[in-house]
């Protein structure tokens, strides 16, 4: 699938990403808006573990690169 990221930068949008969505990053941090928060599906640990280090988390927090 493409990612959130992925559509991020096809639609210029300035969202980083800097570790190409090897779950390294939390650069690719975003907020969803609750309508959609709650289909997706949870987090695994990984994604969990890097979403703890990102600035200004949220309850609506993801990581962009992990939306598919
Ligand atoms: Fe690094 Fe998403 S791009 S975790």
């Amino acid at each position: 699938g493409e990612s959130v990221l992925y559509l991020a930068h096809r639609y210029d949008i300035d969202l980083e990403g800097a570790c190409e969505s090897s779950l390294a990053c939390s650069t690719c941090h975003v907020y969803v808006s609750t309508e959609y928060f709650d289909k997706l599906p949870d987090p695994d640990e990984r994604e969990d573990d890097m979403l703890d280090m990102a600035p200004m988390l949220q309850e609506n927090s993801r990581l962009g690169c992990q939306i598919i």
